[in-house]
């Protein structure tokens, strides 16, 4: 059965409900437009809880540009179908906007710690408010024993590892790996944007993550990054927004490596104007 919500109260009459049974409970909370990528988390959820909650809510206050808020994909017909598909016991919450801010359509101010001005926050440090403010609502209003995030925005996984920390949320958090599509392009809702041939060349994206990966084991950050930033200059289709070899923990950009350290490298690429993000582990 699945169960459509769009108010807290009914989100709070149905899980007081359930946890007098004492079931485990997995949230995915995601903006719709949902895709492969999506629904891996939404399958690792239902494997390991007796119930999964799927948020759809594209959520304002982590958009920095209006425009970019109103092209965002709105497709919650389809999704439900998909979910429906995927599995026959899932709770959807779809709340309106004024359902979940009322008239104060802002975000919390938070401290992460540097963790959200590096990267995707550089330039919109207020982006990861936004994520923070909804997935800490999410977290407190619906309580899961499990929250699932994938690692396709490993940026934002960490920040919710460190709000959980700060706010000593009590849920545990899954990072889940990267589905891609069969070029390697990792799935995004921005794909569907790209024309065939542009798709195509995208893949050139994660080609050059996979060398990179093999190049860090005998080179230094430093010359990896300067041969991926020479090869983006010699493809004429894709603009390389950045490239950054990062400490997992910090997030901080490194020039040598420190042995008991774990990296990722991380990139952000535009293709006409559309901006896809990938990163893998090295
Ligand atoms: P959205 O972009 O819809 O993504 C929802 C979840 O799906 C995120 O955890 C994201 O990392 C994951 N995801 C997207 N593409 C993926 C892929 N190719 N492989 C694996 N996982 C993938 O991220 C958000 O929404 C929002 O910021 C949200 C956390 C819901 C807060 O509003």
């Amino acid at each position: 059965l699945m169960l459509v919500i769009e108010t807290k109260k009914e989100l709070k009459d149905k899980l007081s409900a359930f946890f007098s049974n004492k079931k485990s409970l997995g949230l995915v909370p995601t903006m719709g437009a949902l895709h492969s990528g999506h629904l891996s988390l939404i399958e690792k959820a239902s494997k390991e809880n007796d119930q999964v909650i799927v948020s759809i809510f594209v959520n304002p206050t982590q958009f920095n540009n209006q425009k970019d808020l109103e092209k965002y994909p709105k497709t919650l017909e389809n999704d439900l179908k998909v979910i429906k598909k995927a599995s026959d016991n899932i709770i959807v919450y779809t709340p309106s906007v004024a359902e979940i801010y009322q008239s104060n359509v802002t975000a919390e101010i938070y401290n992460f710690e540097g963790l959200d001005t590096v990267m995707e926050g550089e330039f919109r440090a207020n982006h990861f408010n936004g994520v923070g403010t909804i997935v800490e609502e999410f977290l407190t209003s619906i309580a899961p024993n499990k929250a699932y995030f994938g690692e396709k925005d490993f940026q934002q996984l960490q920040i919710i590892r460190k709000l959980v920390q700060l706010k000593a949320i009590p849920v545990e958090i899954i990072g889940c790996p990267i589905v891609r599509e069969e070029s390697g392009l990792a799935m995004s809702s921005r794909n569907e944007r790209l024309s065939a041939p542009m798709r195509k060349e995208a893949a050139f994206i994660y080609k050059i993550l996979k060398e990179a990966k093999e190049m860090f084991g005998t080179k230094s950050a430093l010359e990896v990054v300067e041969w991926v930033e020479n090869e983006f200059k010699n493809n004429k289709y894709l603009a390389l927004e950045y490239f950054k070899i990062a400490d997992i923990d910090t997030l901080k950009s490194v020039n040598k490596k420190i042995n008991n350290k774990k990296y990722r490298a991380f990139v952000a690429v535009f293709v006409d104007d559309i901006r896809l993000i990938d990163n893998i582990a090295l």
